[in-house]
């Protein structure tokens, strides 16, 4: 029996690799879990009664491009979110949550060759693990970014070689950064939609952290490239409820970009997308109509944001994210400090570099561990002055 190759020299994923390393030992004390990034905060109460009221939904297919009340919902959020104004039916498309649409937009829109060539797609590293899945799906070659302290945390594609450059059909780009907390700003984007012009590839941002900050929303690619002129066809961004309304089991959504760039998507996911129940869409309907909720989850971050900024001032290299719910903190071995960390103290955080890829025999993120702000106040304040102690008193 023959099965491809195509994804047969993925590293294992980085939760199975992570319990490798610490399940075959005791935790230290109750156990703290700072690992995975599902958010723990509590999602509106009007959840259930929103399904509830459209449970006849659940006994009709569900559109494939989402209902026209909920691409209007989100067209009016992206326009006081970003001050853009897209088309509902034409620029948005409803997702059952990012990762979905991160994946099936380079099937949609990354082309077979680029200049005769086998086409490059860059994604920062580390990253958001599905890009390069995408990347290899479509047999593009994927291009790892350093996205480290000497870069600002974010990639600089600019700094690829022209050959690479002229072969990019896609850049991924993740802003607010997962796991590096950094955040695009308007002179990044801007830059980075100049070089996109000039080197014909598309930007796909992901920006399922947009909502969670500490004071300034960022900017987002959609709005640069609306306040620039640029080709609107080179932006796809994607947003989603997992970490704005706390409802990563929601599964939901969007895709949002140039008219060209949707009606592919839509296409590719006529054959072969699932789309969102009707009842769920009527809850995802409410929740990009609604701001009370996100601002009470993002005020609940920003105290995290106050309690890591006072636990761990003065370690040596400390950033406290700009946006996101990640702390990316320097260490000297980050295998080394996990396993401590787990046999000392029952705090679970991941090593930095199982998100990332080797180039050129340096791994970025095998001197940091990631440690998810999830958990609720106290326990997440309890966890990090274990933590601390342990690693850097
Ligand atoms: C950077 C990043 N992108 C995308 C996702 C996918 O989120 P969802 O599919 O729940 O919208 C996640 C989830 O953790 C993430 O961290």
């Amino acid at each position: 029996m023959v099965f491809p190759e195509r994804f047969s020299n993925l590293p294992d994923y980085a939760f199975p690799r992570l319990r490798k390393l610490l399940d075959v030992h005791q935790p230290g004390d109750e156990p703290i879990l700072m690992t995975i990034g599902e958010p723990r905060h509590g999602f509106p109460e009007w959840v259930g009664d929103v399904i509830a009221d459209s449970l006849e939904g659940f006994g009709r297919y569900p559109p494939n491009d989402g209902t026209p009340a909920l691409q209007s919902a989100i067209a009016r959020w992206i326009a006081r979110r970003y001050g853009v104004s897209v088309a509902a039916d034409r620029q948005i498309l409803p997702l059952n949550g990012t990762r979905e649409g991160l994946f099936n937009a380079c099937l949609a829109l990354c082309p077979e060759t680029k200049g005769g060539k086998q086409p490059v797609v860059a994604m920062p590293n580390p990253f958001y693990q599905v890009y390069a899945v995408a990347a290899l799906a479509v047999g593009a070659e994927p291009v790892y970014v350093p996205a480290t302290d000497e870069t600002g945390n974010l990639p600089d594609f600019a700094g690829l070689p022209t050959d690479v450059l002229d072969r990019m059909a896609v850049a991924y780009i993740c802003s607010p950064a997962n796991p590096q907390g950094a955040v695009a700003d308007r002179a990044y984007w801007t830059d980075l939609l100049v070089l996109a012009e000039k080197h014909d590839f598309r930007i796909f941002a992901d920006e399922c952290y947009s909502e969670i900050y500490r004071d300034t929303p960022p900017v987002g690619a959609l709005q640069v490239a609306g306040d620039t002129g640029a080709d609107p066809e080179r932006v796809v961004i994607f947003h989603s409820l997992s970490k704005r309304s706390n409802m990563p089991g929601l599964r939901s959504g969007f895709a949002a970009g140039g008219e060209e760039s949707i009606a592919r998507l839509k296409q590719l996911r006529n054959y072969a997308g699932a789309p969102l129940p009707l009842p769920l869409q009527a809850v995802a309907e409410r929740a990009w109509s609604d701001e009370a909720h996100v601002e009470v989850n993002r005020a609940l971050y920003q105290e995290k944001y106050a309690i890591a900024d006072e636990v761990l001032e003065g370690v040596p290299g400390y950033r406290g994210p700009a946006a996101g719910f990640f702390l990316w903190l320097p260490v000297d071995d980050a295998e080394a400090a996990t396993l401590r960390l787990w046999r000392e103290t029952g705090v679970r955080v991941l090593p930095g570099h199982y998100l990332a890829r080797e180039v050129e025999g340096i791994t970025p993120g095998a001197d940091r561990i990631r440690v998810a702000m999830v958990a609720e106040k106290e326990e997440m304040r309890r966890g990090l002055i274990r933590l601390r102690k342990t690693l850097y008193d």
